[in-house]
């Protein structure tokens, strides 16, 4: 008899952006002639810089001539593209990553969801409440959540961000072995300074314990005294390993590509006390169960450094960083709290009622998609998120509707 891993009996009903994705067609089927404008998934809106797609066709042209076509690609990325993200996305910024610690992906999505599989089965996990669901969901089914009670996981050790400590987690009075931290976070739009990561990197290191960096949002900082990635901040080599996505910067959730960096002095252990290198551990399994991202997308993506890539990609992100602003300040003038939205596609904000009432009232009265903050964990209710990864006239027309139903 075929049977059931049990661990997938915990996870809740469903992931948060398909019962968001349910609930909005049900809608739209019982209100065929309303519009709806969505504001809930990250998803982007305009289309790919223009060099990254002439460097895609090119691509797709070198696969039709016996003389320039290639076949399966090196696991681990063409080093043109990992070459290109280690000067331009680490070096420029004083954080010494190589370009044979950068491992290409199809998705940081897959990339933060798989990556728990090197620790072993009695990891202790600290995650962000709230947080992005892969990270909680994916250490569920590997079976080290235990059971569900009162909205959180009994083995897992939860870094509130409230708004008591704007959103910037403490350091945990219990000890975990891996961590994960995501800034500009998902969902609360807030960001990390440089002291604040040198103490999760400084508790890392006295605690011999791993931290996951989920950077995917990084190209909307434009404070240019917040760090960008963790190996910024010295002593994070030793315990860091970094995630990064092409889906955010420069539009390619449709086309999947992402990177990690990790760092080659970056070890775990046995429980005999031996050292691994994580970068090995994970090369064997990278090159075991996947093969490569595509080559024309590795081409669109590496176009993203030249200069008229990175043009194009500045513009791309001042036009959502503008939708944010548009969400901000329309909520603040309703008399919302806000936090996110400045150097985050994301704006986070404070309801009056329960997130899924305020969700399924701005559905129904504005026609307008938001993600209630109570999906990404117990510290989230009581918020939602809006993303500005819509047009921006449809981010005007929105906020207008809110408006509308407010007053
Ligand atoms: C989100 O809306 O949180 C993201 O788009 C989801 C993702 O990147 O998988």
């Amino acid at each position: 008899m075929i049977k059931i891993n049990e661990n997938y009996k915990k996870l809740q009903s469903s992931y948060l952006f398909v019962e968001i994705a349910k609930r909005v067609s049900q809608f739209q089927k019982e209100n065929q002639d309303k519009e709806i404008i969505r504001m809930g998934i990250g998803d982007v809106t305009l289309p790919i810089p223009s060099v990254c797609i002439d460097a895609m066709h090119k691509g797709v042209d070198d696969l039709s001539n016996t003389k320039t076509f290639r076949g399966y690609g090196p696991e681990q990325g063409y080093d043109f593209l990992r070459e290109a993200i280690s000067e331009n996305e680490f070096k420029s910024r004083g954080a010494d990553i190589s370009a044979d610690e950068i491992f290409i992906s199809d998705g940081a999505k897959c990339d933060t969801g798989n990556f728990q599989e090197l620790f072993s089965q009695d990891t202790i996990i600290a995650l962000p409440d709230p947080v992005y669901p892969v990270y909680s969901d994916t250490n569920v089914m590997a079976g080290r959540s235990g059971n569900f009670a009162n909205g959180k996981y009994e083995n897992f050790i939860y870094l509130d961000s409230t708004e008591s400590n704007n959103f910037i987690p403490d350091l945990p009075s219990k000890k975990p072995d891996l961590i994960y931290l995501c800034f500009p976070n998902n969902p609360t739009g807030a960001t990390a300074t440089k002291d604040q990561l040198k103490k999760w990197v400084n508790y890392a290191k006295e605690n011999k314990a791993l931290i996951l960096f989920d950077a995917a949002y990084e190209t909307f900082i434009r404070d240019e005294s917040l760090p960008k990635s963790i190996f910024e901040i010295s002593g994070a080599k030793e315990v860091a390993v970094e995630f990064r996505s092409f889906s955010k910067s420069a539009g390619f959730t449709g086309v999947r590509c992402a990177h990690i960096a990790i760092p080659k002095e970056c070890k775990i252990w046995d429980k005999a006390g031996e050292s691994y290198s994580l970068h090995s551990l994970w090369n064997r399994r990278h090159s075991t169960k996947f093969n490569g991202a595509s080559y024309p997308v590795q081409r669109g993506a590496a176009a993203i450094y030249t200069s008229e890539g990175k043009k194009e990609v500045k513009a791309m992100i001042d036009y959502y960083l503008e939708n944010a602003k548009i969400i901000r300040n329309a909520m603040i003038n309703l008399g919302y709290k806000c936090t996110g939205g400045d150097n985050s596609p994301y704006v986070w904000v404070k309801t009056k009622t329960s997130s899924w009432d305020f969700f399924d009232s701005l559905l129904k009265n504005a026609g307008v998609v938001c993600t209630p903050g109570s999906g990404f964990g117990k510290c989230g209710e009581g918020f939602v998120r809006f993303s500005a990864f819509n047009t921006k006239e449809n981010t005007e027309k929105a906020m207008t509707k809110i408006a509308h139903i407010a007053n």
